[in-house]
């Protein structure tokens, strides 16, 4: 465990540091915006482990002013936010993010909104090709309004964990549970990225990104079965996304599975709609053969995948978990980094961590601390490699809404009272300070 921070790596001087938060998980302020996926999953009992919901979550439009300060405080370059599509709809709602735009770059820090983090407004559907469209016409809107001071944007929050968890396991908004019928939201997620991106384009953007959830996928064994078992999970979770974004194809097999011809639409996906390729990373998995110990339904990420899956999830033993008992290995940040250099070569974006964090209790949280720590040197290791890595975003400011965890996982680096909303700056958030000013010197 580390507390001191005079013997981190030096890192490049126009490496971009910031945190990251999401609209719904912080925002509250919910009478003045429409109904998303995310309000209509947490009002029906059982879905959120805690009963909660983030009708007031951080309060965060009422207090941005005191946020922005805490950010300012911490020394960060960037704060990566995301839109709240159904607040943009609702009349008047774009005015708050002109007012937290406005109090960033009074402050010094660069606003970098995301477009789409997960709480799509109630009448649209991913599973609808439509909405693609829905979604270039509100990117189209945002950018109109903010584009003056807006330089760099992101389209989409992980499109995989949305297939996954919203739509395929139902255990995330809108609640589907699709198995492989959900392929085309993730389908439709690209193309919406693809059509957002021209949106963007037209508006004279020139800073364009996208933030995908990664890790690598480690084989249960070198058993034939489980390395082919663990490749199929490698590319659902993270080729399916990454190919068409970066290569403009599916992986193999995939493409025959997406609604209709798709070969138009990966040229919408992948021609100039990136200018870096950011990426979230927590964990690697481990992959094995179907029928685990548990007679093919297994563990993963706190959810029971269900029987008949052509793969299981495996406990990966011998490191450290965090409050969500995901297992610490800063070292599979570097293979994930260095394994999309190796993969994509001289098609691969410039690289940047768009999240990266963990969940611990406490407000002397010397865990956090080795974890960034840990994750930094990780970063740190794959730039010496030579990977074009332009910056690193902690997840999160500050503890927050973890959707179907409700209040139950604190990921933040300044803790929230919720009952009084009180913030209260965590043992991380001064290492992190500290650091960011070491680095500056
Ligand atoms: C990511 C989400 C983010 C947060 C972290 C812990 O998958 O993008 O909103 O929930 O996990």
């Amino acid at each position: 465990m580390s507390d001191s921070t005079d013997r981190l790596p030096v890192f490049p001087r126009d490496f971009l540091w910031g945190v990251s938060t999401s609209a719904h998980q912080i925002e509250g302020a919910v009478e003045v915006r429409g109904p998303s996926v995310w309000d209509v999953f947490t009002a029906e009992p059982g879905n959120v482990r805690d009963g909660s919901t983030a009708v007031v979550a951080c309060d965060h439009v009422a207090r941005y002013q005191e946020d922005v300060a805490l950010l300012r405080d911490l020394g960060v370059d960037a704060y990566r936010f995301s839109v709240s599509w159904p607040r943009v709809q609702s009349p008047g709602g774009l005015d708050f993010y002109e007012r937290l735009v406005d109090e960033l770059c009074e402050q010094g820090i660069r606003p970098v909104p995301t477009l789409f983090h997960w709480d799509l407004p109630v009448g649209l559907d991913w599973l609808e090709r439509d909405t693609a469209s829905r979604f270039a016409e509100y990117a189209a809107t945002v950018v109109e309004r903010l584009g003056d001071r807006v330089t760099k944007w992101i389209t989409l929050n992980e499109p995989a964990e949305h297939t996954l968890l919203g739509h395929a396991l139902g255990t995330h908004a809108p609640g589907k549970k699709l198995l492989f019928d959900a392929l085309p939201v993730a389908h439709h997620q690209l193309l919406g990225h693809g059509l957002a991106a021209q949106a963007l384009r037209a508006a004279g953007v020139r800073d364009i990104g996208i933030a995908n959830s990664h890790g690598p996928t480690w084989p249960a064994s070198t058993d034939p079965a489980d390395v082919e078992a663990a490749e199929f999970y490698d590319v659902i979770l993270n080729r399916l996304f990454s190919d068409p974004l970066i290569l403009g194809e599916y992986p193999e097999g995939i493409a025959e599975l997406m609604p209709g011809d798709v070969s138009a639409d990966l040229k919408v996906i992948s021609e100039d709609t990136l200018d870096w390729y950011g990426i979230n990373y927590y964990q690697p998995t481990k992959v094995g053969a179907p029928g685990g110990p548990d007679d093919g339904s297994t563990e993963f990420s706190g959810v029971t995948l269900p029987p008949g899956l052509p793969f299981s999830v495996r406990e990966i033993e011998g490191f450290p978990v965090t409050d969500f008992g995901w297992p610490v290995v800063p070292e599979a940040l570097t293979e994930l980094l260095v394994g999309f250099r190796d993969r994509y070569g001289d098609r691969l974006p410039p690289l940047a961590i768009t999240e990266n964090g963990c969940a611990y209790e406490g407000i002397d949280d010397q865990e956090r601390i080795a974890y960034l720590d840990g994750h930094l040197r990780a970063v740190h290791a794959a730039l010496e490699a030579g990977v074009d890595l332009r910056g690193y975003f902690v997840w999160s400011l500050m503890d927050n809404f973890e959707w179907a965890e409700g209040y139950t996982k604190r990921f933040g680096l300044v803790h929230v009272d919720y009952e009084t909303q009180t913030r209260t700056p965590k043992a991380s958030y001064r290492w992190l300070r500290d650091a960011l000013r070491t680095h500056r010197a």
